[in-house]
């Protein structure tokens, strides 16, 4: 069965400010590369060909120059603009034309699994249910859709319930049947006005279709968030190979660090998992794991730890170690000797700075 694909990187990303003011949430990166493209290579990964992408009016210009025509995975991409942020099952309907009714494997953008979906796509391939969803074990299922199983069956998918009556959450990607398409049209937006997949499927289930159950084991993180963002930086981190290709002098690089090709050490003490990358210039300082330090960024005496740093910021003479710090593209932060000796601060809306 030839399986086509669907990311969904539509939506406001309003729970990623300030970063998602200037930028898609999709494309915050990850390990020094955009979430987006984790989904992507998950896709090529489980032989998909061709890839819908739903985005925004706001954001999409981004996203399509970031991910362009696929070429660079080897796969097709077809862009579909999704006026407006109506729901989940409301960009299935958008992208039906895109998918020509053929069955489609569905990936939440912000969403990230450490073992990809290869795995499941060959199972939906193989046994073609009318649904393949995703399930896993989380301490908090009221912030995702939630699924009731009974004797291994899901029989009800209720999206944040405020009491869940399981601890299984939906996790962002599913496989379904042209099926899907008819009960996105059968279903009214939720309370909170959007169409809800979680309807959608629950539709296939009181129809009698067969809607099989996965629990996904390997970690899974929706990025919606900040912490859950900072979570999958250390997540992805720890599985990074070694990799020094950019320059070191007078420096040690111990444990798994990724230098990129163009990056420059000088006098550096670099404790992994950390990622720099290309062209960015670390003089006279401590990075120490969990960071990833994007491309062109200048980091010059000082210490950082478990923090994130975007493309092109400038980090300079701290005298106070920096740790769980997100920071975002072109920023400067750095001590000066100007009088009066007072904090200056230029800083977006709903940003957050704690000083010791
Ligand atoms: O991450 C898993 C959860 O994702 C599931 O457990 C929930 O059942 C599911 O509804 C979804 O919940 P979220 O509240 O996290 O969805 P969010 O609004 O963040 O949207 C997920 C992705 O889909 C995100 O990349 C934006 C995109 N999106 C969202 C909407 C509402 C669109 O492209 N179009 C839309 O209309």
């Amino acid at each position: 069965m030839q399986l086509r694909g669907l990311i969904l990187s539509g939506g406001s990303g309003t729970r990623l400010r300030p970063l998602t003011y200037t930028s898609a949430k999709q494309l915050v990166p990850v390990a020094n590369k955009p979430v987006l493209f984790y989904g992507i290579e998950a896709m090529v990964a489980a032989g998909i060909e061709d890839i819908s992408i739903i985005i925004s009016p706001q954001t999409g210009d981004e996203i399509r120059s970031v991910a362009g025509d696929g070429a660079q995975w080897g796969v097709r991409i077809h862009y579909v603009v999704q006026d407006e942020p109506l729901g989940l099952a409301h960009a299935v309907l958008t992208a039906e034309a895109s998918l020509e009714s053929q069955p489609f494997a569905m990936y939440l953008g912000d969403n990230l699994l450490r073992d990809g979906i290869a795995s499941f796509a060959d199972r939906f391939r193989e046994t073609r249910p009318e649904a393949l969803i995703l399930l896993q074990h989380v301490p908090n299922p009221s912030q995702y859709g939630v699924a009731e199983l009974e004797d291994g069956r899901v029989v009800r998918l209720t999206e944040k319930p405020a009491e869940p009556k399981s601890d299984l959450a939906l996790v962002g990607v599913y496989m379904f049947q042209p099926s899907i398409f008819d009960a996105c049209r059968a279903i009214e937006p939720s309370p909170r006005g959007e169409l809800e997949i979680a309807d959608a499927i629950q539709t296939l289930i009181d129809r009698g279709l067969a809607v099989e159950p996965h629990i996904v084991t390997g970690w899974w993180k929706d990025t919606g968030q900040w912490a859950d963002m900072m979570e999958a930086n250390r997540l992805v981190l720890d599985a990074v190979e070694r990799s020094v290709e950019g320059e070191v002098h007078d420096s040690h690089v111990e444990g798994r660090v990724v230098l990129s090709p163009g990056a420059r050490l000088e006098r550096c003490r670099v404790r992994g998992p950390v990622a720099i990358g290309a062209g960015a210039v670390v003089r006279d300082a401590y990075i120490g794991p969990y960071t990833a330090i994007g491309p062109g960024c200048h980091i010059d005496h000082c210490e950082i730890e478990n923090s994130i740093i975007l493309e092109g910021s400038i980090v300079a003479d701290l005298d106070v170690r920096l740790e769980g710090s997100l920071i975002g593209r072109n920023v400067r932060v750095r001590r000066t000797q100007s009088k009066p000796k007072a904090y200056r601060l230029l800083v977006g809306d709903n940003s957050e700075i704690k000083i010791p």
